[in-house]
């Protein structure tokens, strides 16, 4: 495929954008343009997204509200798949199931107007669900997995099969999904009747709280180091090694909460991956301890410096 040939998708409307920024679809507001980029309405329109990928042999990339990745600058030769459309809703009693797409904050709310509680401890995390799912996102109060009870996953090129929440490995921010290239089409949980007005005030507390510690209101990508074993946590120990307000470009260590990075509004990734490595070089210094990434880094350098590598 040239500039010059139409892409695989011309055909499909318009739910294909070519050279598309990442920026315009990540959280941190940083990311190089990607070859092409497909927003699939429905799950028939995915499978021959999805066929046509491998019959053209183009590098997949899937996308959920890109509210915990960090997509280098540089152009990339992905087609990235959105899954924002697949967004679903629906209950049957106190079950929920939920698209890949939907947006969790979405759910959680939906949940609540519905009397069916649950949910409410995932109050202000953003993404999708699908993404919730993949990392089991969580905080202080709860994770994805406390009342998830499955998944619709698929491999890219195979139908769609239901897997137990048991199957999915989950732990501490983590699943087997992203390891095993499988993908969220939907989540179903199982949910207990409780009073909406009791629902609301649980969730308006922990936003409040959230609010109150977290830099919501700014460019990031959450909190960008999972919390190490042994009970501490990582943006005590970013903020007991000094590290808060230190700057590289315009990407800033939050003088809120020191495990969050701010983009404030000028900020490349290269700045952000700086940064990052300086914070754990610090920390590792000040502490011994070596700070895992909570973030995914996509970074099409490195797909290809591990496909050389394989070769
Ligand atoms: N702390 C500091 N300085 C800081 C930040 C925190 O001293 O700059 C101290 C706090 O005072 C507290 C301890 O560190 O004593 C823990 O802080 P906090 O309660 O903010 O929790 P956390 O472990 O930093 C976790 C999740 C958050 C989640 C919150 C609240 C991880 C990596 N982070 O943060 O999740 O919102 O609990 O539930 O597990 C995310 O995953 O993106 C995320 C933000």
């Amino acid at each position: 495929m040239t500039a010059t040939t139409p892409h695989p998708f011309a055909d499909l409307g318009g739910i294909t954008r070519e050279m598309e920024p990442m920026a315009l679809h990540t959280s941190f507001g940083v990311g190089g343009p990607v070859r092409l980029f497909v927003e699939p309405r429905d799950w028939d329109t995915l499978q021959v997204v999805f066929q046509r990928i491998f019959d053209a042999n183009l590098p997949l990339r899937i996308l959920g509200r890109g509210s915990n990745i960090l997509v280098t600058d540089e152009p990339h030769p992905w087609v990235v798949v959105s899954t924002r459309h697949l967004d679903v809703l629906r209950r049957s009693g106190t079950c929920v199931e939920a698209g890949a797409g939907l947006y969790l904050p979405r759910l959680v709310a939906t949940a609540e107007t519905w009397g069916l509680g649950g949910l409410e401890p995932l109050a202000g995390i953003p993404g999708s669900v699908g993404g919730a799912v993949a990392m089991n996102a969580g905080g202080r109060y709860g994770r994805v997995g406390n009342s998830l009870v499955g998944a619709m996953v698929a491999f890219p090129r195979e139908m769609p099969r239901w897997v137990d929440a048991a199957e999915l490995g989950l732990d501490y921010r983590y699943s087997i999904v992203p390891r095993t290239g499988l993908f969220v089409l939907s989540a179903t949980f199982q949910l207990d009747k409780a009073p909406s007005r009791q629902l609301e005030a649980r969730r308006l507390s922990i936003l409040a709280e959230k609010h109150a510690s977290q830099p919501m209101d700014s460019l990031s990508a959450g909190c960008v180091f999972k919390n190490p074993p042994g009970g501490k946590s990582a943006g005590w120990l970013i903020d007991q090694a000094g590290l808060k307000g230190t700057r590289v470009g315009g990407a800033v260590v939050s003088p809120k909460h020191a495990n969050f990075i701010v983009n404030e509004g000028n900020a490349t990734a290269r700045d952000v991956l700086q940064l990052i490595a300086m914070v754990q070089e610090a920390v590792h210094r000040s502490s011994g301890i070596r700070l895992e990434l909570e973030i995914e880094v996509w970074d099409s350098e490195q797909d290809r410096s591990q496909t050389d590598g394989r070769e």
